[in-house]
């Protein structure tokens, strides 16, 4: 079986080779084939995953290459995790609207349309050379905004494209934990419903008995939680749901902005120098590639939504475990490709599983996955703010998607006009602007002004 890798000299990508090496099964992945565009991060990745697999019998055999088609063709399974525009595009998502007062963040709100428009043209051709030269792969894809990139693929990939994110697996689990419940052993019936980075855990049953009402009325257990300690006792027991920790931004807005305006660096531009590090690092000290490797890991996993928590609160080990959406990867994989069934929560195109939400809309829930893919499981239909904000959310993704795809900063300002988190018409055209100005991605896109 082969996998190929796009965004194959990313950061994350030893993840998922690390998962691969915990398979044992005859029929597993036997080549890897990276892809990116840039060859220096690449060869600093490969070098990762030599290592990574020196000291196992027959790893899978890693290939590389900058050219998409040579990489693409004849691959069982697509994993999609590029960025385009660099992390140096990450930080002009984030200080445009930010300098507007508004919130700047890699997937929600504004910054997460400015990624939109100007990744959604490459994920499409990328989609279209995946139907021409692997037709019968399946495309999983973590590219962000995973919500919107795997909706734009679609149109050329039918139900052969399915998004993943850690984020709701791990929400699933860390609940299961603080109702004292093993999550590795024990079957859980998830009742999860959203978008992308936008959605509720709303009933975890083990056994029949549904354990959430009594989690979210128990601030003890409740404090044990990364999403717990997010959003506090009074306000998950308000909800009677347990959200996305990406919810933070919705519910939390102006602390955030304070809390990221307030620190030296965004997140983008943290990462921008550490990863700069890391590679220059990885370049010079190519055989302590993977110890420097795990090194920075484990410090941007440490920092992860550092805005969200207070200055001296350090992340749980357990909450940074989490659910690895490089195990969500392969779970897919062994599903499709051995028929080995698995339930997990995966983005794909709303079946009326969602009532409310548009046929054909990506959006994310419990699907048991088997040999012909993911089939959606029932989860109790969202209502009320739940269902008003996916739904505004939703209708701002499919206009960045035609933003996008037909070059229109009209259709491009409607949608940031219409986003919940911008506040003014005027506070859209002044952030559109700036993203035209200062990315020169959307600039090519859709013209400076
Ligand atoms: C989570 C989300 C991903 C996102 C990542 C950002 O894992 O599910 O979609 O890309 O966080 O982490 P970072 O270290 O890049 O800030
Ligand atoms: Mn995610």
């Amino acid at each position: 079986m082969q996998l190929t890798i796009l965004g194959g000299g990313g950061f994350r990508v030893p993840l998922v080779y690390g998962a691969l090496l915990t398979d044992d099964h005859p029929d597993r992945v036997r080549e890897v084939v990276l892809h990116d565009t840039d060859a220096t991060r690449l060869a600093s990745i490969e070098r990762v995953l030599q290592q990574m697999g020196a000291d196992h019998d027959d790893p899978p055999r890693v290939r590389a290459s900058t050219d998409l088609d040579e990489a693409v063709a004849g691959a069982d399974f697509v994993f999609s995790a590029i960025r385009v525009g660099g992390t140096q595009g990450r930080t002009v998502d984030e200080r445009v609207p930010l300098s507007c007062g508004v919130l700047g963040q890699e997937t929600t709100g504004p910054g997460g349309l400015a990624y939109a428009l100007r990744t959604v043209p490459v994920a499409v051709h990328i989609a279209e050379r995946i139907r021409e030269l692997a037709p019968d792969a399946w495309t999983i894809n973590f590219t962000n905004p995973a919500g919107i990139v795997t909706e734009a693929m679609s149109a050329v990939l039918g139900d052969r494209v399915v998004g993943i994110c850690d984020s709701p697996i791990a929400l699933a689990r860390r609940a299961a934990r603080a109702c004292g419940v093993d999550p590795t052993t024990t079957a859980l019936d998830v009742d999860y419903v959203g978008l992308n980075h936008l959605g509720w855990l709303q009933g975890l049953s083990a056994g029949g008995t549904d354990l959430l009402p009594g989690l979210v009325a128990d601030p003890q257990r409740l404090a044990t939680i990364e999403e717990g300690r997010l959003f506090g006792p009074e306000w998950l027991r308000a909800l009677g749901t347990i959200p996305n920790e990406y919810l933070y931004y919705f519910y939390f807005t102006r602390d955030a902005v304070a809390s990221i305006l307030d620190a030296e660096q965004t997140r983008g531009e943290f990462l921008l120098q550490q990863q700069d590090a890391f590679y220059a690092e990885l370049a010079a000290r190519p055989d302590d590639a993977l110890a420097t490797w795990r090194r920075v890991r484990e410090e941007r996993d440490a920092t992860y939504m550092r805005e969200a928590r207070e200055e001296d609160e350090a992340r749980d080990a357990a909450d940074i475990e989490g659910g690895g959406y490089e195990g969500v990867a392969l779970a897919i994989m062994a599903a499709i490709s051995r028929g080995e069934a698995a339930d997990l929560i995966l983005g794909v195109r709303n079946d009326g599983t969602v009532p409310g939400l548009p046929l054909g809309a990506v959006v994310e829930i419990p699907c048991r996955v088997d040999a012909d893919g993911p089939h959606p499981l029932r989860v109790t239909a969202p209502t009320g703010h739940r269902l008003g904000l996916m739904a505004q959310v939703k209708e701002v993704e499919q206009l960045t998607i035609r933003a996008s795809l037909e070059r229109s900063p009209a259709l491009a300002l409607e949608a940031l006009a219409l986003h919940p988190l911008v506040p003014s018409v005027t506070t859209a055209r002044e952030m559109l602007d700036g993203f035209r100005r200062r990315s020169p991605q959307i600039g090519a896109l859709l013209g400076t002004p």
